[in-house]
């Protein structure tokens, strides 16, 4: 998915040649079949249950996800359910894809970039190592949580190699902004590479330096000229849980190993 954000021509190559070759309906089927069986298990559990006993997740928000029957009167009082199960299926693939493929990409650029730049990968472990001398005890997701260099880390890779590298918006309304109309129904690309790499914003974009997102490199810049999530109301819903998963990922990997350019060294294979 990422390797097609960045290089559109391939999807154009896969439709040619790879995917009608890969046995992806197979795969589907059993996304959906396993998908269905467990809305199934889940709706006997509830039934079952003699106090109604629910898990909060969510799955279980979907499944409970009702509106109210009258469109116009969200506080009516009638409400029924909005989703049939084959939506939900559709929402739980999509919830996986939007949140396995990007968060994997933005931890491989991150290692990447690591691996390349010692001396920053040397400041962070630095960092890391700081934090767990006066916290022993801290769980990945405090240290997660409090490690201003790694936050930094993290979104200077954001910046560089956005893993969704652009998105788009439809027009509802014919609006000018800035003196631009666009027309009602008019579909547009939002550049967030692009936008991450512009001069206009950056000064020596195509550098990778984590201290642009210290509070006085942020100082004056543009909010909308840093977009990984998105922007707006539809903006990314998994933002945080993604930061906290790559983070704490990459604080348990550094507290034992440093990253090398094509290998990783064991720390005490090095010592
Ligand atoms: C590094 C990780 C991630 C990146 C870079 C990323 C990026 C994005 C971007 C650019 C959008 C479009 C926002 C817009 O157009 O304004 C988006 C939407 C979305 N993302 Fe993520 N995402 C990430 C992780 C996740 C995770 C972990 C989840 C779920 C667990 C998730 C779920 C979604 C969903 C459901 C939407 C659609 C939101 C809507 O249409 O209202 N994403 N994401």
């Amino acid at each position: 998915m990422v390797a097609i954000g960045y290089f559109p021509t391939l999807l154009k190559f896969l439709s040619v040649i790879g995917v009608r070759m890969l046995p992806l309906g197979k795969h589907m089927k059993v996304i959906n079949d396993t998908s269905l069986s467990i809305i199934k298990s889940r709706r006997e559990q509830v039934q079952q249950s003699h106090n109604g006993n629910k898990r909060e997740d969510f799955l279980q928000l979907l499944m409970d996800a009702e509106a109210p029957d009258d469109p116009d009167n969200e506080s009516s009082i009638k409400a029924s359910r909005v989703l049939t199960d084959k939506q939900i299926v559709g929402l739980c693939f999509d919830f996986m894809l939007a949140g396995h493929d990007t968060t994997s990409s933005m931890l491989a650029f991150t290692s990447y970039l690591l691996a390349i730049n010692p001396h920053e990968q040397e400041q962070l472990c630095q960092a890391i190592d700081d934090y767990y001398q006066e916290n022993e005890e801290a769980s990945l997701y405090d240290a997660s949580q409090n490690i201003p260099y790694l936050d930094w880390v993290l979104h200077e890779s954001l910046r560089l190699y956005p893993p969704a590298p652009n998105t788009g918006r439809v027009c509802n309304e014919t609006c000018t902004i800035n003196g631009v109309t666009f027309l009602k129904g008019f579909r547009f690309d939002i550049p967030i590479l692009k936008i991450h790499m512009s001069p206009e914003y950056w000064d020596q974009p195509e550098v990778f330096n984590p201290k642009r997102f210290s509070p006085e490199g942020k100082e004056g810049r543009n909010p909308q000229a840093y977009i990984p999530f998105g922007s707006g109301p539809r903006s990314c819903i998994g933002m945080r849980f993604a930061l906290m998963e790559a983070k704490a990922c990459l604080v348990s990997i550094l507290r034992k190993y440093r990253l090398k350019d094509h290998l990783i060294l064991r720390l005490a294979d090095h010592n």
